[in-house]
C-alpha cells in the first residue's frame, strides 16, 4: 500500500505538471511576444554599451556589447538572449564593484525565423545581485539579416563602401546579442570604429559637426525598444534643413535631398503643436542608397530614407511626415508585441495625414487616402479573413510578413472614424493625453481599447462604444459605418480615364501636367481592363509614363504594363526594376509579371539580373513570390 502511494503521488504530480505545461502553451496570450527567446519575466536589460569595429573587408562587425541588467526573479540563474548568425567569442559577468567573472554560455538550436537563443549561466557571484552587467564579445556574420554591406558600385558616389542596418522587426539580434522584443526598453552608448575617411551615424545623438577620423561616440539617453537601434557608415555628409533638422547623404545626393525635404523643420514644429512635445532632441534624415528596403524607417533622431523619394517636386514627402510622426506613435508609445503593430503603423498613418493637411492641404490628404484605400480593398481580396482584424492572433510566421495596408490603412480609418465621431478638438485632447500617459512605454491593443473607453468613448452622448471598436480590432473586413475616403480631384482623373478610353477625349486634352502625381496614379489605376496596345502606346507617348521620374507613378504604371503585357514598355520596366530596391516599388511589378500567364520566366530573368543590387530581405521576399507563382 505504501509502495502504491509512493509511486502514485509523483506520477500524478508529473501528469499535472505536463498538462499544465501543454495548456500553458496552447492558450494564446495576446500580450506575449512570441518572437523572442529572451526570459524577460526574469531579467530585463536597461542599458547597452557597444564597442564595435566596422570591417568592410570581411563585412563584419566585431567587438562587444555590455548589457546592464535588472533582475526580476530572485531565483533565476540563466539569462537567455536573442541572436542570429552571431559568433560569440566570450562572455563575462561584471559586478557593481567592477569585478568580473567568466560566464559559461552556449548557443541553442537555430530557428529559421527567430534565430538562435544564447544561454548564459550566471556565476554564483550574481546569484543575489539585483543589478549586474553581462559583457559579450561577438562577431556578426556577413549574412547578418539586419546589415547590408554595399560595395562602392552600389552607392551614389561609386568610390566608398557603405553599410546600414534595418533592425525592425526582429533583426537587431543579428548585429547585437540582446533581448530583442519591443517590450523591453534600453538606453545605449556606442563607440564605433570605422575606416578614417568614413562617417558613422546612429539612432542616437549625432553631432552634425563631428570631425571624421574613424572613431565615433554615441549616446541614446531616451529608452528605446531594440528594433530602433540603428547604424550606418559611409561617405556621408550633413546639410542643415532647419534649426533642429538636417539631412545626411552621400555628397552626390545632398543638394537634391535638401531641396526635396525642405519642409522637414516645419513638419517638426507642426507636429509638436498637434501631438505634444518632441522628446528626442534633433530630428535628422539619412538618405540611403536605392537598396534600402523600405520607404523610410523611423530610427529615433535619424529616420532612414529611401532615395526613391527624390522626385524633384516634394511630391513623395508624406513618407517623411510618416517617419517623423513615429516619434510619437511607435517610438514614444510602442506596440507591446508585433501583433499590436497597427498601433504603430495605423496611428502613424493617421498622424501623417494630419501633418500633410497642415503643411500642404486637405486635397492632398484626400488623394493619398483614396489611393491607400484602393490598396486596402485590393488586399482584402487576398488577405485571409482572420488576418484582416487589426489585432489578430499572431504567434507563428515571420513578423516581417505581418505588415501591409491592413495596419496602415485600416488603422488610419479607425482613427479617422473616431475623429469624426468625437470631433477633432476632443480627439486631439485624447491623443495628447494618450502620448503623455504611455510615453516611453508600450501598449497592447487591449490596453489601448481600455484607455480609449475610459478617456474618449465615455464622452456624453457618444455614438461609438467599445463594441464598435472591438469590431475593428477583432473582425475581418471594414465595418459598415467606416468613413470612405473621397477626393474630388481624383474623381475628375477617374472620369477622364473613362472618357479617354471610350474615345470622347483625346490624349492631348488630358490636363496631366496640372495634375498631382497622385491624380496621375489614380488615372492609371482607373483605365479599363481592355485596352489595345496601340491605345496604351498613345497614352505613354502623350503622357510619358514610362519615362517618369516619380517612383510612385512608375510603380503604378509598370504594374499595369506587366499585368497587361504591354511589351513596348518592358525595357523601361526593367530599368525601373534595376533603379529601385525599395520593396514596395518593385515587388508588385515582379508579381504582376509572374502572374500574367506568360512572363514568369522573364520575371526570373530580370530578377536574376537585378537581385545583386537588392537588400537581402527584399531579394528573399521576391524570390519567394516567384517560387509561389511557379507553383500556381
Ligand atoms: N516602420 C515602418 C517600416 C517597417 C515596418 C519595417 C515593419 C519593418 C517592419 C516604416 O515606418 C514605414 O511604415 N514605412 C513605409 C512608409 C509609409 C509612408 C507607409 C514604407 O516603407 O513604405
Ligand atoms: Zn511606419
Amino acid at each position: 500500500m505504501y509502495e502504491k502511494v509512493f509511486w502514485t503521488i509523483p506520477l500524478l504530480m508529473l501528469l499535472s505538471a505536463c498538462s499544465e505545461k501543454t495548456s500553458e502553451q496552447d492558450v494564446y496570450d495576446p500580450a506575449r511576444d512570441y518572437f523572442t527567446f529572451a526570459n524577460t519575466d526574469q531579467f530585463v536589460t536597461e542599458d547597452i554599451t557597444l564597442d564595435l569595429t566596422v570591417d568592410f573587408g570581411t563585412e563584419q562587425l566585431h567587438g562587444r556589447a555590455m548589457l546592464a541588467m535588472r533582475r526580476l526573479d530572485a531565483n533565476a540563474t540563466e539569462v537567455i538572449l536573442d541572436t542570429r548568425d552571431l559568433s560569440i567569442d566570450g562572455a563575462q559577468l561584471v559586478l557593481a564593484d567592477g569585478e568580473t567573472r567568466e560566464v559559461g554560455f552556449r548557443l541553442g538550436d537555430d530557428d529559421e525565423i527567430m534565430g538562435t537563443p544564447l544561454f548564459l549561466q550566471l556565476p554564483d557571484a550574481a546569484a543575489s545581485a539585483a543589478n549586474f552587467a553581462l559583457n559579450i564579445e561577438y562577431t556578426t556574420s556577413p549574412d547578418s539579416t539586419a546589415l547590408q554591406w554595399l560595395p562602392p558600385s552600389l552607392t551614389a558616389g561609386g568610390e566608398h563602401p557603405l553599410m546600414f542596418s534595418q533592425s525592425q522587426a526582429i533583426h537587431a539580434r543579428s548585429w547585437v546579442p540582446l533581448q530583442d522584443t519591443p517590450a523591453v526598453r534600453i538606453t545605449y552608448e556606442a563607440t564605433i570604429r570605422t575606416p578614417p575617411e568614413l562617417l558613422a551615424v546612429m539612432s542616437a545623438n549625432n553631432d552634425p559637426l563631428t570631425p571624421r577620423g574613424g572613431e565615433y561616440h554615441f549616446e541614446m539617453p531616451q529608452p528605446i525598444p531594440s528594433y530602433l537601434m540603428a547604424i550606418a557608415v559611409g561617405n556621408i555628409f550633413f546639410a542643415p534643413l532647419g534649426e533642429e533638422t538636417g539631412v545626411y547623404a552621400e555628397p552626390e545626393l545632398l543638394d537634391a535631398s535638401v531641396f526635396e525635404f525642405a519642409d522637414t523643420q516645419e513638419m517638426l514644429e507642426q507636429a509638436e503643436e498637434i501631438f505634444g512635445p518632441y522628446e528626442w532632441g534633433r530630428y535628422d534624415l539619412l538618405v540611403l542608397p536605392p537598396s534600402f528596403p523600405y520607404g523610410g524607417m523611423e530610427n529615433p533622431r535619424l529616420s532612414f530614407i529611401t532615395p526613391s523619394l527624390l522626385a524633384g517636386d516634394r511630391s513623395l514627402v508624406s513618407v517623411i511626415a510618416h517617419e517623423l510622426a513615429h516619434s510619437w506613435s511607435g517610438n514614444l508609445v510602442t506596440n507591446a508585441t508585433w501583433r499590436d503593430q497597427w498601433l504603430n503603423e495605423g496611428m502613424t498613418s493617421y498622424l501623417e495625414a494630419r501633418l500633410m493637411e497642415v503643411i500642404y492641404d486637405k486635397d492632398r490628404v484626400d488623394e493619398e487616402r483614396v489611393l491607400s484605400y484602393r490598396e486596402l480593398l485590393l488586399d482584402l481580396e487576398s488577405v485571409p479573413a482572420d488576418m484582416q482584424a487589426l489585432a489578430p492572433r499572431l504567434d507563428t510566421g515571420d513578423p516581417d510578413d505581418f505588415q501591409g495596408t491592413m495596419h496602415y490603412s485600416k488603422g488610419d480609418l479607425l482613427l479617422t472614424y473616431l475623429e469624426n465621431a468625437f470631433g477633432r478638438a476632443e480627439f486631439d485632447r485624447f491623443l495628447g493625453e494618450y502620448f503623455a500617459e504611455f510615453a516611453f512605454g508600450t501598449i497592447t491593443s487591449e490596453g489601448f481599447l481600455d484607455y480609449l473607453e475610459e478617456h474618449l468613448l465615455q464622452v456624453e452622448g457618444s455614438s461609438v462604444g467599445r463594441t464598435q471598436v472591438e469590431q475593428w480590432l477583432y473582425e475581418s473586413g471594414i465595418p459598415e459605418d467606416a468613413p470612405v475616403p473621397e477626393s474630388s480631384t481624383l474623381h475628375a482623373a477617374e472620369a477622364l480615364a473613362t472618357e479617354w478610353a471610350s474615345g470622347e477625349v483625346d490624349v492631348s486634352e488630358i490636363p496631366a501636367t496640372g495634375w498631382s502625381p497622385q491624380a496621375t496614379r489614380h488615372f492609371i489605376n482607373s483605365l479599363p481592363a481592355e485596352l489595345a496596345a496601340d491605345r496604351l502606346a498613345e497614352l505613354d507617348e502623350g503622357l510619358g509614363f514610362s519615362a517618369t521620374r516619380n517612383a510612385e507613378i512608375g510603380r503604378t504604371w509598370f504594374i499595369q504594363v506587366a499585368e497587361r503585357r504591354y511589351t513596348p514598355a518592358y525595357a523601361q520596366m526593367e530599368q525601373f526594376l534595376n533603379r529601385f530596391g525599395r520593396g514596395r516599388l518593385i515587388f508588385p511589378v515582379y508579381v504582376a509579371l509572374a502572374e500574367n500567364g506568360t512572363d514568369l520566366a522573364l520575371a526570373r530573368e530580370m530578377f536574376g539580373n537585378a537581385r545583386g543590387a537588392y537588400h537581402p530581405l527584399t531579394e528573399a521576399r521576391i524570390g519567394r513570390a516567384l517560387d509561389d507563382a511557379d507553383r500556381k
